[in-house]
């Protein structure tokens, strides 16, 4: 039985922004699931979706340890809503156009807001896995990329379509695809806004495991529990580390591994 998440009013509230969002979220235990829930529209994205994935986030109850990220339907994501390039945009949400009328600035506020649904998947806390079927274009795409596992159905298509549309992906995806693949690839992938298939995801790393369409919900249960097995301290500080490694010199790192490794064995033999 999932765990009620919000008490109250706020979690009417909550729930109401969801819906609108086009979100559905479920807390079991230790695993957070978040469906994708707008099948008739291939769960496009709009900015409300993307201040309820922050708002997960900031609610996010202390004993979860891995977060699902998974959609409804027959495609994982077809990327932004596209009515938000239209002058009318989304009900309520407006659209690109009437955001363009800002100055640069606010309108990188925009996007830095619309940023926080997704940067918050990469704590070290949490294991966030991204299951992920049928299309998973731009904002999509992007939204797998935030996350620090994918696991892909056989029939995958990631596409970044942005560059194609004029614009750039810039929902926090550019970093992780260029460390997942490389820079020549990522070069490839986003300005030949070209579709990559599951085997070819799987070859390039941004897929951890390509498994059967119905077999997905199977793969990444046991991956969770896989995953859960584990000390949950010394998870959350060998994700702290290996998320900053890139970043860090071999001294740096090795300096960091002290520190993590010097509280782990106070913790344990202390
Ligand atoms: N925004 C809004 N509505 C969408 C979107 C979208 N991104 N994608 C699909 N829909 C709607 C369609 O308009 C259609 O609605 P309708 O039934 O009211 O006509 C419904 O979802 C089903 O779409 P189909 O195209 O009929 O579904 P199909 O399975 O044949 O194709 C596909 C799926 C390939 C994803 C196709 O819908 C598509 O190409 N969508 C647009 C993708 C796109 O360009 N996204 C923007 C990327 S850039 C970014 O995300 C920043």
């Amino acid at each position: 039985m999932a765990d009620a998440v919000l008490g109250g009013s706020a979690e009417e509230v909550f729930a109401k922004e969801l819906a609108e969002a086009g979100l559905r979220y479920e807390v079991d235990g230790e695993i957070a699931t978040i469906t994708l829930d707008r099948p008739e529209k291939r769960n496009a994205q709009t900015f409300a979706t993307w201040s309820a994935l922050a708002r997960i986030g900031d609610n996010l109850p202390e004993q979860v340890r891995i977060v699902v990220l998974t959609g409804e339907g027959p495609s994982f994501s077809a990327g932004i809503d596209l009515r938000m390039f239209t002058p009318e945009g989304v009900p309520g949400q407006g659209s690109f156009s009437s955001a363009a009328q800002l100055e640069n600035a606010s309108f990188e506020d925009t996007v830095e807001q619309a940023q926080q649904g997704f940067l918050w998947l990469r704590r070290p806390e949490i294991v966030s896995i991204a299951a992920v079927h049928g299309h998973a274009i731009g904002a999509g795409f992007q939204l797998a990329l935030a996350c620090d596992l994918r696991i892909v159905a056989d029939d995958v298509k990631f596409c970044m379509k942005e560059p194609a549309l004029g614009l750039v992906p810039d929902l926090t995806g550019t970093k992780p695809l260029v460390d997942l693949v490389g820079t020549a690839k990522a070069i490839d992938i986003c300005l030949t806004a070209r579709v990559v298939e599951a085997q070819e995801a799987y070859r390039l790393g941004l897929a951890e495991q390509v498994v059967a369409r119905g077999e997905l919900a199977r793969a990444v249960r046991e991956k969770a529990e896989a995953l859960l097995a584990v000390n949950r301290d010394a998870a959350t500080a060998t994700k702290r580390l290996l998320r900053g490694a890139r970043e860090r010199t071999l001294e740096e790192q090795c300096a960091a591994e002290r520190v993590e490794q010097a509280r782990r064995v106070a913790a344990l033999f202390g």
